[in-house]
């Protein structure tokens, strides 16, 4: 048995949030010497966007804070549910159609934020200003710390 932890990060679209929470993860890991020990990858609930680059939003503020955006833009699927271990839905709507489509081991990124208790959405950055992305970026920073704090903790 693979001794990696396999984590897919789902939002509607597949071309912000969760390409964003993809790439900070994969760089907090990388910073703590702890890429080895996952697999990660994004995908959205949403058909619109496949085969695309992240929105250039995303990209533009992964930059500027040093971070690259490796995805290409797929549609979950009900492979995915029994590939990875974890499922990280951005928002309680994700979480819901992830549900419906009979997905269990799926929790809110959020609810890994340690200074947060209740349910928090990663507000979609899409309609709005590039401002947006700078707050889903340091809210996803916040969950992917504690996300890794909570799978390497003994
Ligand atoms: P995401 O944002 O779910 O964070 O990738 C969206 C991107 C595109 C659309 C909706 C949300 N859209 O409707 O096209």
């Amino acid at each position: 048995m693979s001794d990696q932890t396999r984590l897919l990060f789902v939002c509607l679209g597949n071309i912000c949030r969760s390409p964003m929470a993809e790439g900070i993860f994969l760089h907090l890991a990388n910073e703590k010497g702890l890429s080895d020990r996952f697999i990660v990858d994004s995908a959205g609930t949403g058909a619109w966007h496949v085969g695309k680059r992240p929105d250039s939003r995303a990209l533009a503020t992964a930059n500027r804070f040093g971070i690259e955006l490796p995805s290409v833009a797929r549609q979950v699927s009900p492979s995915d549910f029994e590939a990875f271990d974890l499922i990280l839905a951005m928002d309680r709507s994700n979480r819901a159609d992830l549900e419906d489509l009979g997905v269990t081991n799926v929790r809110l990124m959020r609810s890994f934020d340690a200074t947060l208790t209740g349910e928090y959405d990663v507000p979609d950055p899409y309609y709005g200003d590039g401002d947006g992305f700078v707050k889903v970026y340091e809210m996803l920073t916040r969950a992917c710390d504690g996300l890794i704090e909570h799978l390497t903790r003994d």
